[in-house]
């Protein structure tokens, strides 16, 4: 079975409160409950890791080397300036989608760029949360696995 390891950076945890005009009503429990039951269903364990913190991050992708076959993970505001995490995931063999619940392109200026990005699979952007299932398929093929049910 493979294993994945979802990461939501910092004001995650208060999915479904905050600015539910853009980043909708479901809670991160929500997602994640939902997620885990996906994967599982496509015969991958799913682990789910929030922090607020840059260097709690950058220690969960380190400790995920060897013991997770991919990352999925949502740095939030830490996307557009963390040196620190892209340099974390270009330090570990562990393959990463980035995926972020709204259109960071069509948002605040400092938002349009991922200094994550180019250490990453690929990004998916702006289709809500739905965008979390979208980013865990997008591992999936890329680790030869089952996509549907
Ligand atoms: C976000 C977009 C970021 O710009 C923002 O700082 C977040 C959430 C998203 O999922 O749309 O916290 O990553």
């Amino acid at each position: 079975m493979k294993k994945i390891l979802l990461i939501n950076g910092p004001n995650l945890n208060r999915l479904g409160k905050r600015e539910p005009h853009i980043y909708g009503s479901l809670t991160l429990a929500d997602v994640e409950k939902d997620l885990t039951e996906f994967a599982h269903n496509r015969n991958v364990e799913l682990n789910c890791f929030q922090s607020n913190y840059e260097g709690a991050i950058i220690d969960a992708i380190h400790n995920a080397e060897g013991e997770y076959d991919g990352i999925v993970m949502n740095p939030a505001a830490f996307t557009h300036y963390s040196y620190a995490i892209r340099d974390a995931i270009a330090g570990v063999t562990v393959p990463v989608v980035e995926i972020h619940i709204s259109n960071i392109h069509t948002r605040e200026e400092f938002r349009h760029t991922s200094v994550i990005a180019p250490v990453t699979i690929g990004q998916i952007v702006g289709v809500g949360v739905y965008g979390y299932k979208l980013a865990l398929l997008a591992m999936i093929e890329h680790l030869g696995g089952k996509l549907d049910e």
